[in-house]
């Protein structure tokens, strides 16, 4: 099974990017790129000590410089592009031109019970449901206007979604 170029996952906090990104890449035998990682593993600082001691403009510029790289890569991989890369017109339009991307999609109530017990997520602060609707109100298009190809990841599992995005990508 041959898909060219990378597969960019993008979607909400709590969609499965990394779930999802992470098990498609052993499928397709590809790297698996995480963008927040890629964050972490430049600087040597986690996303919330960046968010909480450089702001948010300072944490989306690393953001932008590692999903770039991770694009600008020749080795075919699957990306997981951290929720708010899509909020630069600069990475939507990357994403575009060196990926098929695919928009993991649910709504925020779906995303609610997902999104606890992970620490890179300082945004969502003590109110993640009415921050997760907010947001979702300000990139649902972005997220639509990116994607090639949309998932429903409310009510399937994570191999369920991987087998989606197969039948998708090599058509
Ligand atoms: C963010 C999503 C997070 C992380 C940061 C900001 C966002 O990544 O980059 O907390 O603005 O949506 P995930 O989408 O991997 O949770």
């Amino acid at each position: 099974m041959t898909v060219p170029g990378h597969i960019v996952l993008i979607g909400m906090m709590g969609a499965g990017k990394t779930t999802v990104g992470s098990r498609l890449a052993r499928v397709l035998d590809r790297p698996f790129v995480d963008s927040d990682v890629q964050v972490e593993q430049r600087t040597a600082r986690s996303v919330r000590e960046i968010f909480e001691t450089d702001g948010e403009a300072a944490y989306r510029a690393l953001e932008a410089e590692a999903l770039a790289e991770a694009l600008a890569s020749e080795e075919p991989a699957v990306i997981a592009a951290a929720g708010g890369t899509i909020l630069d017109p600069n990475n939507r339009r990357r994403m575009k031109d060196f990926g098929t991307v695919v928009f993991l999609e649910a709504r925020p109530a779906a995303l609610v019970s997902r999104v606890g017990g992970q620490d890179h997520r300082p945004l969502l602060g003590d109110d993640p449901a009415g921050v997760l609707a907010e947001m979702d109100e300000v990139r649902r298009h972005l997220y639509e206007e990116t994607a090639d190809f949309v998932v429903d990841v409310s009510s399937h599992g994570p191999d369920a979604v991987v087998h989606e995005i197969l039948k998708l990508v090599e058509r």
